[in-house]
């Protein structure tokens, strides 16, 4: 019998949705901090809400609830960004991919004829062009970075995502600063880059997710365009007549694009829109 003198009971852990609520981030992001602490689905994760958490999850959750407070973005916290439906390793080596980005996988994947030689110029995680060999088998991708860091976190996404492709050598890796990654007699169907495109002044820069990543990867020149420059103006030797150059930008650089490509002589100019209305890719094509 309970005489009020053996002290008080154990403490009983914590369910699983009183940790969420706890939290005090998002309700979205400390669903998928726990997920990845505790290895359950966001959807067990609900379904069991209120059942006790166990403690070591527990205790690894409280580990990422603070560095997210800190600021660390989800994705270098979880390792893994999903991009054009698939999950790519990230760490603060590469850029987390962006949404955006996928309107310029899209607009590769319509251009690119049959068996197409496409170079990825700035590859990162390889988000782009590890989709393009898993959406075309036809594709053979070449993907340039200046990082070997960045290209070692590729070869880890290819690996695990398009081994036949990698193993094939329809994906080769080079490094190098821009152009100088390929040979000077290399000719493509299709070039496409996401390269830095921030004015270095830009405050954004040291404000949210940008804060942590490479700067190498966001940053280029006083007008953000010093990559572009030097992208546009190398292409047309890399080109085959008819082949179409496109580049990702920030969205209000579109005009800015266009007159760098009419001014090295590519024709068909123009630029897209994202899932957002902003101008986000501008293509052109060197003339037959
Ligand atoms: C904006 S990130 C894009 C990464 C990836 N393609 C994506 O879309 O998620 C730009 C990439 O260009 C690379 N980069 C920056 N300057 C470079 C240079 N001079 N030559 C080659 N790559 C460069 C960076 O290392 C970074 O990986």
């Amino acid at each position: 019998m309970n005489d009020g003198r053996a002290g008080p009971p154990p403490a009983r852990s914590r369910c699983w949705e009183r940790l969420v609520l706890d939290s005090g981030l998002p309700r979205l992001e400390a669903r998928i901090l726990l997920a990845h602490a505790s290895a359950r689905s966001r959807e067990w994760l609900v379904a069991h809400g209120d059942e006790a958490a166990d403690a070591d999850a527990a205790h690894a959750f409280a580990a990422l609830v603070r560095r997210r407070r800190a600021g660390e973005p989800i994705a270098y916290l979880t390792g893994t960004r999903e991009f054009y439906g698939r999950a790519f390793e990230v760490s603060p080596q590469v850029l987390i991919p962006r949404p955006e980005t996928e309107l310029l996988v899209g607009q590769v994947l319509a251009r690119a004829r049959a068996a197409a030689r496409v170079l990825d110029l700035g590859t990162g995680s390889g988000a782009i062009a590890v989709s393009l060999v898993c959406e075309r088998a036809d594709l053979r991708v070449t993907a340039t970075d200046r990082d070997g860091e960045a290209l070692a976190v590729a070869h880890r996404n290819a690996q695990r995502l398009a081994a036949s492709a990698l193993a094939s050598g329809r994906l080769q890796w080079r490094t190098g600063h821009w152009w100088t990654a390929v040979d000077a007699a290399e000719v493509y169907d299709v070039v496409a880059s996401n390269p830095p495109y921030i004015e270095v002044g830009d405050p954004h820069l040291g404000q949210g997710d940008l804060r942590h990543e490479p700067h190498g990867a966001l940053a280029a020149g006083a007008d953000g365009l010093a990559a572009l420059c030097e992208i546009v103006a190398g292409a047309p030797p890399h080109l085959r007549t008819g082949g179409w150059l496109l580049l990702e930008h920030g969205h209000g650089q579109g005009d800015a694009v266009r007159a760098l490509l009419a001014a090295a002589g590519f024709g068909e100019t123009g630029t897209l829109r994202d899932a957002a209305g902003l101008p986000r890719v501008t293509l052109g094509r060197k003339p037959e």
